[in-house]
């Protein structure tokens, strides 16, 4: 009945490695009743995700975000999908995003400013709490500060929520039977309902145009001059607000863990900041010259990729490298495999920003590397949440040094839906 997926609860990062390493590059395994493929060569993962992607939906897991997410962004399909991502892209383009770096850094400076040397902070609430607010500021123009316990609260339960759908036959009990979880679940969401449809009335009570993500979804019309209706720019804007901050504030968190555990990685990168902010702060422009803080987001993605599995479900009869693949069947494409596979980097369990350094990018295989997926359904924010990474890591850099506060405790990933720290990062904050 149940195939691996008692082994998936157990230890997923694990078992998707050993089968990799013990069976090859496509291992057919069974997850609950769900035939799956198991995806460890870039160049299958390109015949998924983009010459035969067309024989693929999302992933059942994806789906199961379905009664949190609606038809956002991250799950809708097809044509619609299509429609929606013409009309949301621009707000993504390269001048839009240096226009937000300003915020970006703002964001990070008061949070910086509210530390005091010597204190504990668990550092992934810090992370969780800025990258909020930066959401709220360039997409929605809006500032969720009031919000923060709520949303993280909300977060909290939702992880708890799927990581249960997620590894068991739960799945097969819908989320609307009132048991204690869902209804905690249920409470989750219409909280976090409540600020979205905040945000949405707001912007629509001031009767300002304006060109951010928010301004792009309200004044959208369709073929028959149809604006968008509440239901959809709610799924849009709940999309954009969860995927928008929780991977890269995990990004973060991984990177200041990694940068405390590397003395030779954390000296480069001060010495970076010091040598590219001339003037007391950082500005937008300084992006250009922090190559090395670049490239420490980069790596922090390679060893903790926080979609460390992307999974899509075959719609009909195909085939991946000749081999057949049954409709219906889960593919699970693996970052977390791929990037610490020895074919493709050296010595792959060291972090080492500086493999980056000369070119190794366009040297990879394509697809050796995927932290935002690949081909159409390729993450839409990531041009953001790298210049967001960059821009906080080097801004926080400036003025502090975290080390963990428990240097001997080993910090453990937690596979959920993205790649979570299994409790709280506590770090201890030294004024530089
Ligand atoms: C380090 C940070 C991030 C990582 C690792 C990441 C990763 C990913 C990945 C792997 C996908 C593809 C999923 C699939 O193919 O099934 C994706 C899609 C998506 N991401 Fe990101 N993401 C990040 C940041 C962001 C940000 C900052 C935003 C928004 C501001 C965002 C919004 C989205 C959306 C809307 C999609 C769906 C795109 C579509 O299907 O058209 N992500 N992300």
């Amino acid at each position: 009945m149940l195939g691996l997926l008692p082994d998936l609860a157990r230890d997923a990062l694990g078992l998707l490695t050993r089968v990799t390493r013990d069976y090859g590059d496509l291992v057919r395994i069974r997850l609950g009743l769900t035939p799956a493929i198991v995806v460890g060569h870039p160049d299958l993962a390109g015949e998924v995700l983009v010459t035969r992607n067309h024989d693929y939906r999302k992933g059942d897991a994806a789906r199961r975000l379905g009664s949190l997410l609606g038809k956002g962004l991250l799950l809708s399909e097809g044509d619609f999908w299509l429609r929606q991502r013409r009309l949301m892209q621009p707000a993504f383009h390269r001048q839009r995003l240096a226009q937000m770096a300003d915020a970006m850094i703002d964001s990070a400076v008061d949070l910086a400013n509210g530390w005091q040397d010597n204190e504990v902070r668990a550092i992934n609430l810090e992370m969780q709490e800025l990258t909020l607010r930066i959401v709220g500021r360039t997409l929605f123009g809006t500032d969720v500060g009031e919000d923060l316990d709520r949303i993280r609260h909300a977060t909290v339960v939702l992880g708890e929520h799927f990581r249960s759908r997620l590894y068991t036959l739960l799945t097969l009990l819908p989320d609307n039977v009132p048991t204690p979880g869902n209804l905690r679940y249920q409470t989750a969401v219409r909280d976090l309902d409540a600020l979205v449809y905040r945000i949405i009335g707001e912007r629509r009570a001031t009767d300002a145009s304006s060109e951010d993500l928010l301004g792009m979804l309200l004044s959208a019309r369709d073929d028959a001059g149809q604006g968008m209706n509440d239901r959809q720019l709610r799924d849009e804007v709940m999309t954009l607000l969860l995927a928008g901050h929780d991977t890269t504030a995990l990004a973060l968190t991984w990177a200041f863990v990694l940068l405390a555990q590397s003395a030779t990685a954390r000296d480069r990168l001060e010495a970076e900041v010091e040598a590219v902010v001339t003037d007391c702060r950082l500005v937008a422009a300084d992006v250009a010259n922090l190559r090395y803080t670049d490239h420490v987001v980069t790596e922090t993605l390679r060893l903790y990729p926080t979609a460390w599995a992307i999974g899509r479900e075959a719609l009909r009869d195909t085939q991946i490298g000749g081999q057949p693949v049954r409709r219906g069947t889960t593919v699970l494409i693996v970052p977390w495999v791929m990037h610490r596979d020895p074919r493709f980097f050296d010595e792959p369990a060291a972090f080492l920003p500086e493999r980056w350094d000369n070119g190794l990018s366009e040297r990879l295989p394509r697809f050796a590397y995927l932290p935002f997926g690949g081909g159409q359904r390729v993450c839409i924010g990531s041009g953001f949440a790298q210049l967001e990474a960059t821009l906080l890591l080097a801004t926080i850099a400036q003025q502090w040094r975290l080390d963990l506060a428990n240097p001997a405790a080993e910090v453990e990933p937690w596979p959920v839906v993205t790649l979570r720290t299994k409790a709280d990062v506590p770090m201890r904050l030294h004024r530089r």
